[in-house]
């Protein structure tokens, strides 16, 4: 009888020994918002980071991807993740120049010299200081994405900022946006992401300003058929973390978050290069007409912006310009 009794309580006490570490260990969920749907190169790159992240840390760490603005625009998803309600947000830097300034450094016309140089930048000393910059603002950045250059797209065609004189182009709400198209000419109207398709379709802007796989994806290749490669900005997108998230892991778990966001930026390359030429294609075949215009009267444009800049960013861009 005793026998059988201890052997009953190591039993229970073994499955509730077990039953415990299990649920301390897969304790940790992070969320994840972005805005692009389920076919964007880079929901596709963040979900090969959670699964890395799910097995490197054996389940003690998962990320629980929500797309679509489902949780919110890029903005309102900053604002949660900043009151603690969210704990990853993928946004891109014009929208983050807002919460933290330095990211408008990323956001100036024809800073980049090529894809080359937008990748060294990132991935060197520039790069990650951005990224540790916001600390005090309660998020850090894990990694930048490629989401390619951004140019303009309209019902007619847009071949020299003359082209978009008098024009609503919608821009991402950043002051560095706004600049920007008020430098070419263009009437700047500030509006999010899920709002354009609607904005454009029925006329409340008349062009906007996007990366190729953006524009289709979004369905804005419906009702622009003009895209004209000027190419002005390289926009990184960035995912970032809350210093709340991030602190909580362990040193361990934090390694395995970061290596697998880095990772994910890696394929993102790929990814991206194979989504360019895919939705390209799918826009031509939907009627779209895609216009090389000389880049020259579009730069020209610009360069007062770089005259009023203050001198923390203008500190930066000359280190971006510096790297090789
Ligand atoms: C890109 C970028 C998004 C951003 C969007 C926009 O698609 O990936 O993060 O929201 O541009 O123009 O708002």
């Amino acid at each position: 009888m005793n026998i059988r009794k201890n052997i009953l309580t190591t039993v229970i006490g073994t499955a509730l020994f077990i039953g415990l570490s299990a649920s301390s260990i897969a304790a940790t969920t992070l969320k994840l918002s972005h805005n692009h749907n389920r076919d964007h190169a880079v929901h596709k790159a963040m979900t090969a980071m959670a699964t890395e992240v799910k097995a490197e840390t054996k389940g003690e760490v998962i990320i629980r991807i929500y797309p679509d603005a489902q949780l919110g625009t890029q903005r309102e998803s900053m604002e949660l993740l900043q009151n603690g309600a969210l704990d990853l947000v993928k946004s891109n830097a014009a929208e983050l120049e807002a919460f933290s300034s330095d990211y408008s450094a990323f956001n100036l016309p024809y800073l980049f010299r090529d894809k080359q140089h937008f990748y060294n930048v990132q991935e060197g000393a520039v790069g990650e200081d951005i990224l540790e910059a916001s600390r005090s603002s309660g998020f850090i950045g894990l990694t930048y994405y490629d989401a390619g250059a951004r140019s303009f797209y309209a019902g007619k065609p847009i071949n020299s900022p003359e082209d978009l004189k008098g024009l609503k182009v919608r821009v991402q709400p950043s002051p560095s946006a706004i600049n920007m198209v008020t430098a070419l000419g263009g009437n700047p109207t500030p509006l999010a992401y899920g709002e354009l398709y609607t904005a454009l379709q029925q006329g409340v802007v008349d062009a906007a300003e996007n990366n190729i796989p953006s524009f289709s994806l979004s369905g804005h290749a419906e009702v622009s058929k003009f895209m004209t490669l000027d190419e002005h900005t390289m926009v990184p997108d960035v995912l970032v973390i809350s210093t709340k998230a991030f602190d909580a892991m362990t040193p361990e778990n934090q390694k395995i978050v970061k290596q697998a966001a880095l990772h994910s930026s890696q394929l993102m390359k790929t990814l991206w290069a194979e989504s360019e030429t895919k939705e390209r294609t799918k826009a031509e075949k939907m009627g779209v007409t895609f216009i090389n215009p000389d880049k020259t009267p579009f730069m020209e444009a610009v360069q007062p912006i770089y005259q009023q800049l203050t001198p923390e960013i203008t500190a930066l861009v000359e280190r971006i310009k510096a790297v090789k």
